[in-house]
């Protein structure tokens, strides 16, 4: 037995396929030379790749330069890093000093931070006074990486492994310590 809401769907499905079908042909003029359509198409379409073409090379020109891949060759202090299992060796090799075990940089300097592993991989990253995230890179064994920072403001920085290297992952951590120049 049909039910009256399976009939009330049907009739209604075939009232729209109607409606559609008398729409689309009232619509429906001459039909056009599929040449002529086929240029307008390729003509649209060759206007659309030359459009995104403009838009990808100004994308690629203005963004690019910025990516974090271009070595900085002209670091004002460099510090070595070493995660180990489970602390931070932080080495100064030039414009920085270490005090009772904190690393002490200048405010407004571009620091370069040469970022290696002595075993398996951890994650060195640097975090504001107040807990935010500004940079970070991972440190593998085998390899460097290098990873520029500039400290805007004087103040505590602290240092957080970020990527989970065994039993004493949470006792990954340092200070780094900002002064304004001369301080
Ligand atoms: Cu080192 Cu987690």
């Amino acid at each position: 037995m049909v039910s009256t809401y399976g009939a009330l769907v049907f009739l209604v499905g075939a009232v729209a396929m109607v409606v559609i079908a008398a729409f689309v042909s009232f619509q429906s003029t001459e039909p056009e030379d599929p040449k002529s359509v086929t240029q307008k198409v390729y003509r649209v379409r060759s206007l659309y790749f030359f459009l995104l073409l403009f838009v990808l090379v100004l994308a690629y020109g203005f963004t690019l330069p910025k990516a974090p891949y271009f070595r900085d060759s002209s670091p004002d202090v460099v510090v070595d890093v070493v995660g180990k299992m489970w602390f931070w060796e932080l080495k100064p090799v030039k414009g920085a000093v270490l005090e009772n075990g904190d690393l002490v940089l200048p405010a407004g300097r571009k620091v370069e931070f040469r970022v290696t592993s002595a075993d398996v991989n951890h994650g060195f990253g640097i975090y504001s006074t107040d807990g935010y995230i500004l940079t970070q890179t991972q440190a593998m064994p085998g390899y460097t990486n290098h990873l520029i920072y500039t400290f805007k403001k004087p103040g505590i920085y602290r240092v957080f492994c970020m990527e989970f290297c065994g039993i004493g992952h949470h006792n990954m951590f340092a200070r780094i310590v900002v002064r304004k120049e001369g301080e």
